[in-house]
Formats: structure tokens, sequence, C-alpha cells
């Protein structure tokens, strides 16, 4: 197991466009350990994505998992992608509050496609298509942003929301209605 170091704000990589993985690398057993260990780092700092150049390797790789415990937005499988390109999305915008290992603890409000049709190969070259809606189809967006260099900040309508993690819970968080509200 390793934790990988997540390129932060402000490093060339996170702006780089990812070079597509080359056929010869699929089910080379160095692709299948920087998969482990982007899985290891991505659940270590309880991301629910992680993209190649974020731990520096700058290839057309994302993986995606959300565990139901660890957010309210529902749980999203297991999903490691090479080479993902989205083929269709929804005219229906959400706006929903977004955050990047790769961008310390801020949160912001990001628009994003309801729903997306994702084209894509599994780590075996095997191509696949993936339907998503929701939380799942933000968070493949948000990855699938990461391989042309495009951050979630980029996204903002504008930066009004832009808030700390402490100041996100404590102004910005969606809390249930039977907790005081301590906002002022
Ligand atoms: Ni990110």
């Amino acid at each position: 197991m390793a934790i990988l170091k997540v390129a932060q704000l402000g490093h060339p990589v996170l702006r780089h466009v990812a070079k597509p993985v080359p056929a010869e690398l699929f089910g080379d057993a160095a692709l299948e350990r920087l998969i482990t260990d982007m899985l290891d780092t991505m659940r270590e700092y309880e991301g629910v994505g992680l993209a190649g150049p974020q731990v520096h390797h700058p290839i057309q790789l994302i993986v995606i998992e959300a565990a139901d415990e660890r957010t309210d937005r529902g749980e999203i499988p297991l999903t490691v992608l090479l080479n993902p390109r989205i083929l269709e999305a929804s005219e229906e915008m959400v706006t929903d509050w977004e955050g990047c290992l790769s961008v310390g603890d801020l949160r912001g409000l990001v628009p994003r496609a309801r729903r997306v049709v994702v084209e894509a190969l599994d780590p075996g070259g095997q191509p696949l298509t993936l339907k998503a809606e929701d939380f799942f189809a933000r968070v493949l967006q948000h990855e699938i942003d990461h391989l042309q260099g495009t951050l979630f900040i980029d996204r903002m309508d504008d930066l009004q929301s832009l808030s700390f993690g402490r100041e996100y819970l404590r102004y910005r968080a969606p809390r249930p209605p039977d907790e005081p509200d301590e906002r002022d």
C-alpha cells in the first residue's frame, strides 16, 4: 500500500492536458500498481475521486468511489476508467458543492450537467459505456475535467460561494431542520 503525494493548486501538472494511456500499458503491472495506489490515496484522504495528474501522472486515468456513510449524496461503486470521454451531457444542469483534494479544503458551488454518458476503457483495455446521473455524473465530470487541466474553481459561475471547510460547515452546508441555526 502506498499513499501518493497529491499535487496542490499552483502545481503545473494540474494544468496540463493528460496523455491517453497507450494500448501496451493495459494489464501492465505498473499500471495496476498505480491504480491500486490511487485508490489507497483517494480513500486515505477521503476523496470520492482522483485523476492521474493529481498524483503527478499526467495520463488519462481516473478512479471514483463513494461509500454511502461518507457522503449524504449517495453511493458510487468503485469505478476505474482509462481514456474516458464524455459522449453526451444533458442540457439540464444542477448546481451543487464540490471540493478537490488538489484545492486544499476549499468548497464551491459548481454547475454540472445532470446526466452524462461516458465512453472509456477498463483497466484491461475493454471498452465500456457508462450512464450516470446526479452525484455520480458530477464526480465523473469533475475527474474528466482534471484530464484537461481544468479544476472545479474554473467551472464556478462566480466565486461568491468559495468557502473554507470550516466556514462551509458553519454557514453553507445543508443542515437538518431540527438543528439550531448558528448563522447569526
Ligand atoms: Ni479534483
